[in-house]
């Protein structure tokens, strides 16, 4: 579980409030779910016979023997609480929540025990519109955030209905091939066959590579709900690959599912997942709502834009206000605080405990300081002060104090 660093952070926080921009501009709204669940929540929802369910929660009793878990995505809960609150009569909802998620798996680059999702839902909306705008908008985040070496997979899990037949076609299949089966895949063949076409056992590739595809057995509606997606997508010129393999890790899909996949984070290479899953509020006791959702793995996402070079798009200009002697300290204080009143999304840091005019610039030089202002006897007798462009290098001017906000703005281009 990584402690996320402020070095970090200034990244993290920019792609975050990019992020958040586009959200609320195709209209989802934030909505905050706690991070405890009860473990029965996640078993109804994502399954369990899912590794997510069965090897990778943090579950535990509480003080009345109540079992608990850490939430290890956030799609159970937002359906839990959409419910609870009344969230889904006769309305749509397009909510979006952002945190960390806790799955024990076995950590390496890109993949952790906790990390964090950026996830989207949307309720009531039945037409494959809704399936293309969410990936429009992914699509939308990762052009505005320069990543590029992207690649969206998709496929059609069909209709509840439509799978009741393909599921005895597949548990015809392995059980003529049990040979081939691991521990985990004889036990799932009973109870979610489906599920062994997401082992990630190697031994089993082939197997899995040649079983019966789920898109060859589709019903009328699967089919023309994932060929009006397609149409969609071909109107906009998204591109695409039809991956008949692809079945997420999660038992609640139906029709739609995709994944936005990179070869640039080594083995850990899908940075989006999501789908439909249509049957899900009314499963947990709810209305008969459509769905869909997906959710973005943060910390792949700020990996990608790294790579890309494109850092920091939105920093800040940062002004250190050097002071040497007790009466400067005294006015850097008082000057502080009318800069933050007037540029309120600078950075402004106030030089603390003393320090020579040398330490001080050393100081302001670490910070990655725009601009210092500096306050020093001098300064003080003659009401002005100094400011200097650090990043530009040049000479230190003399101005009055009265014409400080002033400069300031001239400066930094306000
Ligand atoms: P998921 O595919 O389990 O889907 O996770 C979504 C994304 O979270 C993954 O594509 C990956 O980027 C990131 N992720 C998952 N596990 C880890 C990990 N251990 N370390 C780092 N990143 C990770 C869901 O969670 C669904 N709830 C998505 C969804 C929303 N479907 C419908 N609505």
């Amino acid at each position: 579980m990584p402690t996320l660093l402020p070095a970090e952070l200034k990244l993290w926080q920019s792609v975050e409030s990019t992020v958040k921009k586009i959200l609320s501009n195709y209209a989802f709204q934030e909505i905050r779910t706690p991070l405890l669940e009860r473990t029965e929540l996640f078993q109804r929802t994502i399954g369990e016979q899912t590794d997510v369910v069965s090897k990778e929660m943090y579950s535990f009793l509480d003080r009345k023997e109540q079992s608990l878990s850490l939430r290890p995505e956030a799609t159970a809960g937002v359906v839990r609480a959409g419910i609870e609150h009344g969230l889904f009569h006769n309305q749509t909802q397009k909510f979006w929540s952002m945190g960390p998620m806790y799955r024990y798996e076995r950590p390496q680059k890109g993949r952790y025990r906790q990390f964090h999702q950026v996830n989207m839902e949307a309720f009531g909306y039945e037409g494959p519109g809704i399936d293309a705008e969410l990936i429009l908008l992914t699509s939308r985040i990762w052009r505005k955030l320069g990543v590029e070496d992207i690649q969206l997979e998709l496929n059609s899990l069909g209709t509840a209905e439509s799978r009741k037949g393909y599921r005895a076609i597949l548990v015809e299949y392995f059980n003529d091939r049990t040979d081939s089966l691991d521990e985990d895949s004889i036990l799932r063949l009973e109870k979610n066959p489906m599920r062994i076409l997401d082992s990630k056992n190697p031994e089993m590739a082939d197997v899995i590579h040649s079983a019966p595809k789920m898109n060859d057995h589709l019903d009328q509606e699967s089919e023309d709900h994932f060929n009006g997606l397609l149409e969609y997508l071909d109107g906009h010129r998204i591109q695409y690959v039809l991956n008949p393999r692809l079945v997420r890790g999660l038992d609640y899909y139906t029709k739609t599912v995709f994944e936005w996949t990179t070869d640039k984070l080594g083995a850990q290479a899908t940075v989006c997942g999501g789908g439909r899953y249509d049957d899900l509020v009314k499963q947990l006791g709810g209305k008969d709502v459509f769905a869909i959702g997906c959710a973005i793995g943060f910390e792949r996402l700020v990996e990608l834009v790294e790579l890309s070079g494109k850092k920091d798009q939105n920093g800040h200009p940062k002004i250190y206000l050097v002071a040497v002697g007790d009466q400067a300290e005294a006015k850097s204080s008082e000057l502080a605080e009318m800069i933050r009143d007037q540029f309120e999304d600078c950075v402004l840091e106030l030089n603390q405990d003393g320090g020579s005019f040398k330490q001080q610039f050393k100081r302001a030089d670490r910070a990655e300081s725009d601009i210092a202002l500096i306050l020093g006897d001098e300064e003080i007798e003659n009401d002005t002060i100094g400011i200097k462009l650090m990043k530009e290098g040049g000479d230190q001017e003399t101005i009055s104090q009265d014409k400080l906000l002033e400069s300031i703005a001239d400066k930094i281009g306000v």
